[in-house]
């Protein structure tokens, strides 16, 4: 049974109809259905428009139709083009006419706008306990690494000294940032559109304020045209969704490149570790290029819904189905990375020695500059003059700290004996102690403000 047949005198064609419905992918949504469903019968009570008695055997025939779906026992029935059809199609063979008063005044388009809405709250709450479990994981091995020296990087080329828990910890921020963003979108979410019609309202006395409040949203919706056409809720995830994957790409890139021989700053451990058919010496870092790989995806869903919305006239299209099945993926994919990345940075080997074995003096030029910034000269000056001490130790075959003090002098007479106290990768990282710098101490200072915010 068609929700919408009498005003034809064929049936639909049959691809049509396997174009058309979305009972496939949008079943997913039956408890925000059934439960918008059961508020609305109850609103239609509490209005006039259908008696207590009737609206309860409503809800007692929903009650039972979310116990088929919630056992898988539902069976789906020809005609049933989306989740909205297949419940009441169910609910009338369970309760029979009466069944039929339940869509008063409602259109599937303020529906699917509502059960939507409601099952992206959800969705949004689990992955903010996802991305919250993974920088618990990078607090945990940060911790440990506080004092633990490596290069740090700028262009890919050598920088300045860091430490393994500066490094993971950035990641921290960055999934701040990405949680902070959900928290907005779902705030901004969480207006009602049941009580919209197709388009221009409810003609029943019923009220939206309650309707939204019963199903756990914060307001109703301000204009009904807007509300059965708006789609920016799923745009605002896919966003966030997008971003926070370029973020663990970055990371995944990080490991990638780490966890490399020619680095060895960290190894994967085997569960997270792939082989090769052909090459028995091969541990790949598979998962980590999945991370990658599939941010491409998720930007991919992000740009395709855009360009879904871009060209819409007012009111709802049928375009707008489209939502569904890109932000379907993109929280399916992201459900699917976020375990392996956890699990990955939980049990990552950090190789300390490797780290300090890449560590060479050319790090410190910098600190070799602010020494002489410390006798008085002026930093302008004293990049120049490090310049030239790169470049003579280049040319000596030397590093910095072999070159002969008396070679300094005759580049710069404000090179002193103490200018060996430079050379000292753990000093140099205890220098920069601002706040968010790289010290030992700051950045256990800024682990502390990090657990601060796991605890909310
Ligand atoms: N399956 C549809 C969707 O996901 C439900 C709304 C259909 N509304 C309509 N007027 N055809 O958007």
């Amino acid at each position: 049974m068609s929700l919408w047949g009498g005003r034809f005198s064929e049936p639909s064609d049959e691809d049509l109809r396997l174009l058309n419905d979305s009972i496939r992918f949008d079943q997913a949504l039956y408890a925000e259905d059934i439960e918008g469903s059961m508020v609305y019968a109850r609103a239609l009570a509490e209005a006039g428009v259908i008696s207590a008695g009737e609206a309860e055997t409503i809800v007692e025939g929903l009650r039972q139709v979310m116990q088929e779906f919630d056992s898988d026992r539902f069976e789906l029935a020809a005609g049933d083009e989306d989740i909205h059809t297949a419940v009441e199609r169910r609910l009338i063979e369970i309760v029979g006419d009466v069944g039929g008063k339940l869509h008063t005044g409602r259109s599937r388009n303020d529906q699917v706008a509502t059960d939507f809405r409601l099952w992206t709250m959800r969705a949004a709450d689990r992955l903010h306990e996802a991305l919250r479990m993974l920088q618990a994981a990078i607090v945990l091995v940060a911790e440990g690494h506080s004092e633990t020296v490596m290069p740090g990087y700028t262009h890919m080329q050598p920088a300045q000294p860091i430490t393994a828990a500066h490094w993971l910890m950035s990641f921290f921020w960055m999934l701040e940032r990405d949680l902070d963003r959900l928290r907005a979108s779902r705030a901004r979410m969480a207006d009602c559109p049941l009580g919209s019609g197709a388009l221009a309202g409810n003609p029943f006395a019923i009220d939206r304020q309650e309707i939204g409040a019963e199903l756990g949203f914060e307001r109703a919706s301000e204009n009904s045209l807007d509300a059965v056409s708006d789609r920016d809720f799923v745009a605002d995830m896919l966003y966030m969704i997008s971003l926070c994957a370029t973020h663990l790409s970055r990371l995944a890139e990080d490991i990638l490149i780490y966890s490399n021989p020619s680095f060895g700053f960290i190894t994967l451990d085997d569960r997270y570790s792939t082989g090769s058919s052909l090459m028995p010496q091969k541990r790949n870092a598979d998962p980590m290029e999945l991370m990658r790989g599939k941010t491409g995806r998720l930007i991919g869903n992000l740009a395709g819904f855009l360009t879904t919305l871009k060209g819409l006239p007012s009111g709802y299209n049928k375009d707008l189905q489209e939502d569904k099945e890109a932000l379907f993926d993109a929280l399916e994919t992201m459900h699917q990375l976020l375990p392996v990345v956890t699990a990955t940075i939980n049990s990552l080997q950090i190789n300390s020695e490797a780290m300090a074995s890449a560590l060479t003096d050319d790090l410190l030029a910098t600190d070799l500059a602010d020494y002489l910034v410390r006798k008085g000269v002026s930093f302008r000056q004293s990049h120049h003059i490090v310049g030239e001490v790169v470049r003579a130790a280049a040319e000596r075959d030397q590093t910095l700290s072999q070159l002969p003090l008396s070679t300094l002098q005759r580049i710069c007479p404000h090179f002193a004996g103490d200018v060996s106290d430079v050379f000292d990768f753990s000093l140099s990282i205890q220098r920069r102690d601002s706040y968010g710098g790289a010290a030992p101490g700051a950045v256990r200072a800024q682990i502390r403000r990090a657990k601060a915010r796991l605890d909310v």
